[in-house]
């Protein structure tokens, strides 16, 4: 049985896109149900739309306080029957509940290789300290600021006259690549949290257990 997803968006979804692309042409174990972004401009919502995807606006500002907020957003997604959320451009923390409640069960992308620079920033950062790779992480969200248990990573150079630009956009292209991945690697269970910890059962063991 496929994992009914959803992908929560506040501005562009390019990752999203390649969610959408990989989901349509690789058969992987999610299956978008829902696309949520606290923004009604979110450009996202558009390529959602285009996906024939249900979309729902949940605008923050609507609300008195992030508890408030986020209890609608936990409510909604309940409602969807989503078992699975990926973060994905997502511009809001999230109450220590609700990331409680989806432990284990909402992952983020983050533009850089974590815990290196975590926050905003990212790119302005990583040239300032002169780091000669940078990347980007897929991670279980927890209670803090980009600290999650790491699923999945990519490494990109760092080149000399880089601009924040152009590094954003090299790793922005590998984003693209591993965030379907890591998404499609928990919902086949093959990577999962336990005790905070990332647990990893390569795919070849799993056929094995099969077979018998
Ligand atoms: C990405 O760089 C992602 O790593 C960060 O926000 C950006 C979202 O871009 N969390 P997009 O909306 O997916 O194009």
């Amino acid at each position: 049985m496929k994992v009914p997803t959803a992908v929560i968006i506040s501005g562009a979804g390019s990752n999203l896109q390649a969610i959408i692309d990989y989901w349509k042409a690789c058969d992987p174990a999610y299956d978008l149900k829902l696309v949520i972004s606290n923004q009604a401009q979110a450009k996202g919502l558009v390529r959602a739309v285009k996906a024939g995807l249900p979309v729902m606006v949940i605008d923050h500002k609507k609300f008195a306080t992030r508890e408030a907020f986020d209890a609608d957003l936990h409510q909604s997604l309940k409602d969807q029957g989503i078992e699975l959320i990926a973060l994905a451009g997502f511009l809001r923390l999230l109450s220590d509940k609700f990331v409680k409640d989806w432990a284990g069960k909402m992952i983020n992308i983050h533009p850089s290789l974590l815990p290196a620079f975590p926050g905003l920033k990212t790119h302005q950062k990583a040239l300032k300290y002169g780091v000669r790779y940078s990347g980007c992480s897929v991670i279980f969200v927890d209670e803090g600021v980009d600290s999650g248990a790491i699923i999945e990573q990519a490494v990109v150079p760092v080149l000399d006259g880089d601009t924040e630009m152009d590094l954003a956009l090299r790793v922005l292209k590998e984003e693209h690549r591993i965030f379907p991945l890591a998404l499609d690697e928990v919902a086949h269970g093959r990577v999962k949290l336990v005790d905070g910890l990332v647990v990893r059962t390569p795919q070849d063991d799993q056929e094995g257990v099969k077979k018998l």
